[in-house]
């Protein structure tokens, strides 16, 4: 990419490199409620969003806004606690902004995680979920109906069996399935729920699908992982909330944040 998103970029990787002690070999996005991971990681060093140029602030309850930097083993690893969402107002190029500067930075893995909720009715809430494929639910870049897509370049085979593994060996029960992507902030009706279902989707949130294109696009190793909040919308007769959805992922942060030292475990050189 040239212009001034390309500009933006350089300058932004260019005032974080001046703040880290090494280059990430793994990044992660953490999603709402599930930022405590980043506390475990040994020696870090913390960028705030504020300090990072052409960084916007986010504004969602549960996204701190800053980046760590720290070591699980001998792996250094970069955290993003917060992310940027399209009903915040911002566009494309800078919600995948943070995935971006994970490439400039020298990452070659990026594992992007998110509170979602349960459209799949035979799963619980606090279940967690690998991404194997996605539905465009945002009818962004087409009236039509989407179709599940399992694009190899995003889901490829050898990161998601690197997932199935890392939740075998900490006995942790990893559902697999389709995420939709829908554009908030209002949490989707129950009849959108009920289409969501009938197209194949098992989890629904407002993140995510642009950074795991935007990664793939850059050539790097994706792994995608649901946090299910709560059930989707008309699944239960109770309104949903996003303290509910904060509650949840609190709960599961836990067994969580098992699940990603394994998988990070395994990409360890
Ligand atoms: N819908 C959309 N996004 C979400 C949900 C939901 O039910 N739960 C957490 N994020």
């Amino acid at each position: 990419m040239t212009g001034p998103d390309s500009r933006h970029d350089q300058e932004a990787a260019a005032a974080v490199l001046e703040r880290l002690t090494e280059r990430p070999k793994v990044a992660l996005v953490l999603g709402s409620g599930l930022g405590e991971f980043a506390d475990t990681l040994a020696a870090p060093v913390r960028v705030p969003y504020g300090d990072i140029p052409h960084f916007p602030q986010p504004t969602v309850p549960g996204h701190v806004g800053e980046l760590v930097l720290g070591r699980v083993g001998n792996l250094p690893v970069l955290t993003a606690r917060g992310r940027f969402h399209y009903y915040e107002g911002h566009d494309l190029e800078t919600i995948a902004r943070p995935i971006r500067l994970f490439s400039l930075l020298g990452a070659k893995t990026v594992i992007i995680t998110n509170a979602a909720g349960c459209v799949n009715t035979g799963w619980s809430e606090g279940d967690l979920m690998l991404i194997t494929g996605h539905l465009d639910s945002t009818y962004l870049r087409s009236a039509d109906d989407p179709q599940p897509v399992r694009d190899e370049t995003i889901y490829r085979p050898e990161s998601l069996n690197l997932a199935r593994e890392a939740a075998r060996e900490t006995g942790i029960e990893l559902r697999e399935g389709i995420y939709a992507w829908a554009l908030g902030p209002s949490y989707e009706t129950p009849a959108e729920i009920r289409h969501i279902r009938r197209l194949g989707g098992d989890a629904v949130g407002m993140s995510t699908l642009p950074e795991m294109e935007a990664a793939a696009e850059l050539g790097l190793q994706v792994i995608g992982i649901s946090c299910l909040t709560n059930y989707a919308a008309g699944i239960r007769d109770v309104p949903l909330n996003h303290a509910e959805v904060l509650a949840t992922s609190r709960r599961v942060q836990a067994a969580f944040g098992r699940l990603v030292t394994a998988i990070l475990g395994k990409l360890a050189p």
